[in-house]
C-alpha cells in the first residue's frame, strides 16, 4: 500500500520567534514605478472585443489564423495521426539536443532547399530547431548583431509584419526599410523597391518575406525574384529570407520555395527562417527552423557551437512534441 504523504505544516512556529525574524525585515527601495505602461496593441484589443461580442455572424479578421467554423483551431488529421503514433511509440519527455530534433531539421530544411541540395548534403547548411518562426529570426539576428562582419543595418520591407521591427531591434541592430508595395496598383511596387536596394550599402542585410508576405499577401514573380538576387549578390547583401507559410501562399510547398532555391542557386550565402505554426495548424506548439549557409565544414562548426552558446543562454533548448509531430508528417 503507498505511504500518504506527510503533510508539512509552518503554523507551529512559535510566535516569538515569528515576531523577532518579523521585526527584522526592513525594506529596500527597489520599485518598478518609472517604467512606462505600454498600450495594449489595437489588434490585440480588437481581439478581446470579438471575442466579448455576441452577434451570432460574427468574423474574426483581426488575426491570421485558421479556424473552424466554430471559431476553434482545428487539429489536422494528419496532426492526430502523427500523435497516435507518437503516443504509441512511448517517448520519453527527456530535454532536447541544444540545437533541436536533427529529424525535425532534416525535414523541415530538406522541404526548403529540395530533397538533393548540396549545402545541406556537405554539411554546410547549419540549421536548428527554433521557438516558432518568431524565435528563429530572434536567434539569427542576434547571432548577425554578435558575429556579421558587413554593414550591421537591416532593411525590411515597407510594410511588413509588425514584429520584425520589434524582433530585430530588440537584439541591438538598426532597422531601415525599402519600398515593396504600390496601394494604388495593390501590387508590389518592384521597380521601387530594386531602386531602393541599389541604394542600401554594400555588405548590409536585407529582410525579405520568401512568399506569402505579411501584410499585403503580394509577393515578386519569378523573374522579379531573379533580378533581386542577381543584384543583392552584386552589393554582397546578407538577405535574410522569413519564410513562415511555406505551402500556404500558392499551395504548392515547391512553388513557394522558389526565392529560397533561386536565391542559393544563384550563389548568395543566405539565412532561412521557417514556421508550421500555420502550415500545420501547430500554433501552440511552436515548431520553427533557422537555416544559414555556409562556405565550409570549418565555418559551420564554428557557427554551429556558436548557435549552442546562443540558444543554450536565450532558453536552453527547444521543446520535444511539435517537432516530433512535424517530422512524422
Ligand atoms: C511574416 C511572419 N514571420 C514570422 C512569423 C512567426 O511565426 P511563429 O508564429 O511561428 O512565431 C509570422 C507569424 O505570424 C509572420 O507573419
Amino acid at each position: 500500500m503507498e505511504k500518504p504523504f506527510r503533510m508539512i505544516v509552518w503554523n507551529k512556529i512559535p510566535s516569538h520567534l515569528y515576531n523577532i525574524h518579523h521585526t527584522m525585515i526592513t525594506r529596500n527601495t527597489i520599485t518598478w514605478k518609472e517604467m512606462t505602461l505600454l498600450r495594449t496593441d489595437a489588434d490585440v484589443l480588437l481581439q478581446n472585443e470579438f471575442k466579448q461580442c455576441k452577434a451570432k455572424k460574427k468574423v474574426n479578421l483581426t488575426i491570421d489564423i485558421y479556424q473552424d467554423d466554430t471559431g476553434t483551431v482545428a487539429t489536422l488529421a494528419s496532426i492526430q495521426k502523427a500523435e497516435k503514433l507518437i503516443h504509441a511509440m512511448n517517448v520519453n519527455k527527456e530535454y532536447a539536443p541544444i540545437l533541436g530534433d536533427p529529424k525535425f531539421i532534416a525535414s523541415s530544411v530538406k522541404l526548403a532547399l529540395g530533397e538533393d541540395n548540396e549545402y545541406f548534403k556537405n554539411g554546410m547548411a547549419v540549421s536548428l530547431q527554433t521557438l516558432g518562426g518568431s524565435g528563429a529570426l530572434r536567434v539569427g539576428f542576434t547571432l548577425i548583431k554578435k558575429f556579421y562582419n558587413g554593414k550591421k543595418i537591416v532593411f525590411i520591407p515597407n510594410p511588413s509584419w509588425k514584429f520584425h521591427e520589434r524582433i530585430i531591434r530588440s537584439t541591438g541592430l538598426e532597422v531601415s526599410t525599402y519600398k515593396y508595395y504600390d496601394p494604388m496598383a495593390k501590387d508590389v511596387d518592384f521597380n521601387s523597391m530594386i531602386d531602393d536596394i541599389k541604394k542600401m550599402p554594400d555588405n548590409s542585410i536585407i529582410l525579405c518575406n520568401a512568399c506569402g508576405h505579411d501584410p499585403t499577401g503580394m509577393d515578386p514573380n519569378k523573374k522579379q525574384w531573379a533580378e533581386i538576387s542577381t543584384l543583392i549578390k552584386a552589393k554582397n547583401i546578407l538577405a535574410v529570407l522569413d519564410m513562415p507559410v511555406q505551402g500556404l501562399a500558392s499551395g504548392d510547398p515547391e512553388r513557394d520555395a522558389y526565392a529560397v532555391r533561386k536565391f542559393v542557386a544563384d550563389g548568395n550565402k543566405i539565412m532561412f527562417t521557417l514556421s508550421f505554426s500555420r502550415s500545420m495548424c501547430l500554433y501552440g506548439e511552436r515548431p520553427g527552423c533557422l537555416c544559414i549557409l555556409v562556405n565550409s565544414k570549418d565555418e559551420a562548426a564554428k557557427l554551429s557551437s556558436q548557435l549552442k552558446m546562443i540558444v543554450r543562454s536565450l532558453y536552453s533548448n527547444p521543446p520535444v512534441n511539435g517537432s516530433r509531430i512535424v517530422a512524422r508528417n
